[in-house]
């Protein structure tokens, strides 16, 4: 098919075609064709997997100066209804729905108030005061496996352990923890799964949801509801509240936006440490030293190097405006890569080494701008103590199959994979 890179960007003319993006091949290792399109059509415009067209911005300068433009719309008013119903922020079924009236999908002033409100709840001092908790869940899901000496850490421990997490934090009560895990393994299958699975999934989440708010609420009188749902009914800013719609849709969205995310932080993160012994035997022996620094910075490194997201999520132009001094017209899809921007050589020396050290790690992997991640502080804590967890206790922890047979899981806004088998002593 033809390649439009240099009709549409307008940029440089080169000879070389453009690479294929978004194939299987391509999955398991896009940073050399995200490497060519920096290089060569730094603002790309191109058709995706679903046909719609949209501009792919690749370079660190513009990607952080996009995720920031406020011309650069969340509101799906500004495109066509196409682009949104295919695109992954978009839930089928969910689409007009209002458990989508969420954070990451409005602008300002709505996604100020928003904003603004759940940061009274979700506080820096909550996640903190969550640790131990984490520890307890991340003990638990080894113990589940340790006795094998193998273990697929994605199915096991990655994929439990934030939906545990951030069930605990909003207060579903245990007995109903496993049906969240249910539904959430019904959406993060969703890029080859059926889905109307995926609707009747969603559909259970919201009614389930609304339940457990109108219960919170009634009962918010009473003593000990220190939980994150009860904490949102609480919220209250200039006398404004929380609808029990929004409080729903926020619940939704630190649930969806949370868990995803983290299981391919440890998903991704865990493969780079096994392919790069040198780097994990000085973690590990950091660890073992009892200094924690390294842990801080190498998570950040894992994020900037194979991060979770690798596309950040859609936006709409509502305006003629141009990136990187291409012109983008108005109504037109904006895709920013986070995936290629954080390996810019112009902003990271030796992009494609992993140097858990790394200092001016300035990475865009939670976003930049009004939407950068909300949970990144929960994030942190979950990676740090996963990481560290499973390189104290599983010290001779190694990939049980060769790199060629990993699969990476399809879909255009996460990168993580379907599976990482493992193997160590028991
Ligand atoms: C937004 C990454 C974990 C909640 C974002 C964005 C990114 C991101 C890139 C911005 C997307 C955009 O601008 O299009 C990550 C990564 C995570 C992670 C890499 C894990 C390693 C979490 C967790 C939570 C969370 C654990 C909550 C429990 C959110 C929310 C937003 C967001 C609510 C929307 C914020 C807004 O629009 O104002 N995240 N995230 N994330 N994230 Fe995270």
């Amino acid at each position: 098919s033809p390649r439009r890179t240099t009709d549409h960007s307008g940029t440089r003319s080169s000879a070389c075609p453009a690479p294929a993006l978004f194939t299987w091949e391509f999955a398991s290792d896009p940073y050399p064709a995200y490497a060519w399109l920096r290089e060569h059509a730094p603002v790309h415009r191109t058709a995706l997997p679903s046909g719609v067209e949209a501009w792919l911005v690749t370079r660190y300068a513009d990607a952080r100066q996009a995720l920031a433009d406020q011309r650069l719309s969340k509101n799906p008013v500004h495109h066509s209804e196409s682009a949104h119903g295919k695109g992954k922020i978009g839930i089928p079924g969910e689409r007009s729905a209002n458990l989508m009236t969420h954070l990451l999908n409005i602008d300002p002033p709505d996604h100020t108030r928003l904003r603004r409100l759940v940061s009274k709840a979700f506080t820096p001092r909550r996640v903190a005061e969550f640790a131990p908790r984490v520890q307890e869940l991340t003990d638990r899901l080894i113990d589940g496996f340790v006795e094998k000496g193998e273990a697929d850490l994605i199915h096991e421990f990655a994929f439990p352990l934030p939906i545990y997490a951030i069930c605990e934090m909003l207060g579903v009560p245990r007995e109903d923890q496993d049906d969240f895990r249910d539904w959430a393994g019904m959406m993060i299958r969703h890029g080859g799964g059926p889905r109307g699975g995926v609707a009747r999934a969603v559909k259970r989440m919201r009614t389930y949801l609304a339940e457990l708010i109108h219960r919170k609420r009634e009962s918010l009188g009473e003593e000990g509801a220190d939980d994150l749902i009860s904490g949102l009914i609480r919220a209250s800013d200039h006398g404004e509240h929380l609808t029990e719609n929004e409080v729903a849709a926020m619940a939704f969205i630190l649930l969806f936006a949370g868990f995803e995310t983290t299981v391919n932080l440890i998903g991704n993160g865990t493969l780079a440490l096994l392919r790069h012994p040198e780097q994990r035997a000085r973690l590990q022996h950091a660890l073992a030293e009892g200094d924690t620094g390294l842990l801080a910075t190498g998570v950040e490194e894992l994020l900037r190097y194979d991060g979770p997201v690798e596309l950040a999520t859609w936006r709409f132009a509502t305006q003629d405006l141009s990136i990187g001094g291409v012109r983008i017209a108005e109504g037109d899809p904006v895709l920013v890569v986070l995936a290629a921007a954080d390996r810019d050589p112009a902003r990271f020396p030796d992009p494609d080494t992993l140097d858990l050290a790394r200092r001016d790690n300035q990475h865009l992997g939670y976003g930049h701008g009004i939407h950068y991640c909300l949970g990144a502080p929960l994030a942190r804590l979950e990676g740090q103590t996963a990481l560290a967890t499973l390189l104290r206790r599983l010290p001779d922890l190694r990939p049980a199959v060769a790199p060629e047979e990993l699969r990476w899981r399809g879909g255009l806004i996460m990168r993580g994979l379907r599976t990482l088998p493992v193997e160590f002593t028991p």
